[in-house]
Parts: structure tokens; sequence; C-alpha cells
């Protein structure tokens, strides 16, 4: 199954199109795709009363209830393709609280004896898909983020950064980026 979760607030989004646009590529191998929008997902930050729920069930072994489903659907996939904009240096907090949510120890990560994480996720493939109004450069913090928890907690072996950038810069041409973007993604997505 290919998750395909969308971070993106605007409805003309370019990081949903160039993201869609890798999703097409990818799912003529796996056309089971389950796609998330965060913005729908009624996503809060984590309180206490929450934290307290979440670990009353896990000393219980039970992940089973409505507060896991996010993570256990994380954790089933075998790809992932985020679609993200650059905010701020970064991604849009939507996407904090997802991973918030995603990120259980018992579900997509575990400890062993010695204290050790070890990843628990499927998923052998993420792809953080981006554009940006200015440069990134090596600002890229979001995407670091992203891969330090996912390949280092979640077990995900490879990530992967797609950006179209400048977008929004005088004297650009945002749609020729944008498709020009598009049309390198089978070489990126096949090596
Ligand atoms: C809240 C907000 C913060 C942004 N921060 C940055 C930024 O730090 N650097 C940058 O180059 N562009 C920034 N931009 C511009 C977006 O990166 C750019 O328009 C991007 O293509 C938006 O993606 P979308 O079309 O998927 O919504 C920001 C835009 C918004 C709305």
């Amino acid at each position: 199954m290919i998750l395909f979760i969308d971070a993106c607030a605007r409805k003309g989004s370019r990081s949903r199109e160039l993201a869609e646009a890798a999703l097409s590529y990818i799912s003529e191998e796996d056309p089971e795709v389950e796609k998330v929008c965060l913005y729908d997902c009624d996503l809060k930050p984590l309180t206490e009363n929450m934290i307290e729920a979440r670990n009353d069930a896990l000393n219980k072994n039970d992940y089973s209830g409505e507060i896991f489903n996010l993570s256990r659907q994380f954790a089933g996939a075998d790809i992932i393709i985020m679609a993200v904009p650059y905010w701020d240096l970064s991604f849009p907090a939507i996407l904090k609280l997802y991973l918030e949510a995603v990120s259980v120890n018992g579900v997509t990560f575990t400890y062993d004896d010695k204290g050790v994480p070890h990843g628990m996720c499927k998923a052998t493939k993420l792809y953080y898909v981006t554009t940006a109004g200015g440069e990134i450069g090596n600002n890229n913090y979001g995407y670091e983020y992203v891969k330090a928890l996912t390949r280092g907690l979640f077990g995900v072996a490879d990530t992967k950064c797609i950006r179209a950038v400048g977008l929004d810069m005088e004297n650009v041409d945002a749609r020729r980026v944008l498709e020009n973007a598009k049309s390198q993604l089978r070489d990126i997505l096949l090596c």
C-alpha cells in the first residue's frame, strides 16, 4: 500500500501537484493507495490527558484504539509520499501534529532491553515532495527532521527529498519550473 500524506493547505497547492505526479509513477507498480489529508484529520496537539490515555492503552498492549489509527496506517505502508509546502524554513505545523500522532512506542518503533530504538515500519522508501517560494539551499530543516525521525526511529531505510524552488520569485516562470520538476520525476524515482 502506498500512503500519500497531504500536508498542503491550499486548493491549488503546487507541492500536492508535484507529489501527485510522483504518485502517478509510483502507483504504476502498486495501485493500492491510501490518502490522508491532514487538514481533514482533526489533529490536535498532545495534551496531558491525551498522553495519559495513550499510555494507559500502551501499558495494556492494546494498540487497537482509534487514537492509534494513523500510527498503524503509517507503520503498515510499503511506500510513503509526503506532499509538504516549504513554510518558514520548515513545514506546516499540521505535519508536526501528524507526526506526534504517528510516533507511538509499540506501533512505529520500539526500544529493546538496552534502550536502543528499533523501527517497526514496513516502508522502505519515503518521498518528501516540497515546493518553495524562494531557495531552500541547505536550509531544508523540515525534510532533515522528517528524515531523522523516519530513518532513525521508525526504520524507513531510504528517504528522498524532491523539490521545486523559486516559485514565488520575480522573473521566475513558476509553471515552467514545476513542469520541469515533473519531467524529471521518472529518473529521480527510478534511481
Ligand atoms: C506560511 C508560509 C510560509 C512560507 N515560508 C517560506 C519560506 O520560509 N521560504 C520560502 O522560500 N518560501 C516560503 N513560503 C512560500 C512557499 O514555500 C511557496 O509558495 C510554496 O510553493 C507553497 O506551496 P504550495 O503551492 O504547495 O502551497 C511560505 C508560504 C507560506 C504561506
